[in-house]
């Protein structure tokens, strides 16, 4: 996680910083413990390990919760930490001004296997309060910055949520805990099918992936109660204000690529006037757009 002080203003980076420090010990600052390449056996009712690690560095990992006796990684230990982490990060940025993340989301972000949604070489890296890379030079967000956005755009139970860049489909799941549905769109192709068999092998059924160029917004499902952007456009594209419902939600970054963008939340009011807050600088992959 990355927080600079850019004026008055806390900087969260969304792109892959190279190496995070982590605060307070971090949710995996362990995890070099189990970078190795082992394998685990189950035979005859004997647990046999065949690692680099000897069998009481793994029963010691165990007892921390860092492990089982096997050798794998307790994700729902690490996940645990993680929600820590952001309660605290929430804290710290709440001094910087920022609003603070509800317990709400926390709970949200606390069901959701984030391991199960990135690339396997990055899955011990998973409750690390950081971007990972998913592939396609794009990434899967921050969790702090993921509870941000969901936490702005105050999602409940009746709505109806429109999220443009799906990527690795981890904050469409984590939307899916609070709205009624989420429909998703994902411009490469590559991500957005993956994404859609991860939410479909996760059991997440109140969400719908589509391919497309997100900057048109999904006009057959709208009205929508929130939208989230999740890539950065230099301007907040006019289909997604007009699909947006009155007393609805839109949570986006804008700014240039490799500028400070501002993460802003538009508010749409009942004569179609729109509130516009800034929130945070943030840096996000920029929106891109289908030249088709
Ligand atoms: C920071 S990643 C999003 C992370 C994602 N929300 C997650 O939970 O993994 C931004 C995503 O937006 C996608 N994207 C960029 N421009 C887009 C557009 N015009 N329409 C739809 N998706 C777009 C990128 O391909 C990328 O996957």
């Amino acid at each position: 996680m990355t927080i600079t002080q850019a004026g008055s203003l806390i900087l969260h980076s969304d792109v892959p910083t190279h190496f995070s420090p982590q605060r307070n010990g971090g949710a995996n600052s362990s995890n070099d413990a189990f970078s190795g390449h082992y394998s685990c056996l189950i035979a005859d009712n004997e647990v046999m390990v065949m690692a680099r690690f000897s069998r009481s560095l793994l029963l010691i990992a165990s007892a921390l919760g860092l492990g089982n006796a096997c050798g794998q990684i307790n994700y729902e230990s690490q996940r645990q930490a993680m929600i820590e982490e952001l309660r605290d990060e929430s804290r710290l940025s709440e001094e910087y001004g920022a609003p603070p993340i509800s317990e709400r989301t926390l709970a949200a972000l606390g069901k959701v296997p984030r391991h199960e949604f990135v690339p396997n070489e990055q899955q011990r890296y998973a409750y690390e309060n950081r971007p990972l890379s998913i592939g396609a030079r794009q990434t899967i967000s921050q969790p702090y910055i993921v509870a941000l956005m969901t936490d702005l755009a105050e999602v409940t139970k009746n709505d109806t949520v429109l999220e443009i860049g799906t990527g690795s489909g981890y904050q469409a799941a984590v939307l899916s805990e609070l709205a009624g549905s989420v429909y998703t769109i994902e411009i490469i192709e590559m991500l957005g099918r993956r994404a859609a068999n991860t939410l479909e092998r996760l059991g997440y059924e109140n969400v719908t992936a589509r391919i497309g160029d997100g900057y048109a917004g999904w006009p057959d499902q709208a009205p929508f109660d929130a939208i989230l952007v999740t890539a950065a456009p230099e301007e907040v594209p006019q289909p997604l204000i007009e699909q947006l419902a009155v007393g609805g939600r839109m949570v986006i970054p804008v700014g240039a690529e490799n500028e400070v963008q501002i993460l802003r939340v538009l508010t749409k009011e009942e004569d179609g006037l729109v509130i516009v807050r800034n929130v945070s600088a943030v840096r996000f992959v920029p929106l891109t757009r289908d030249e088709n």
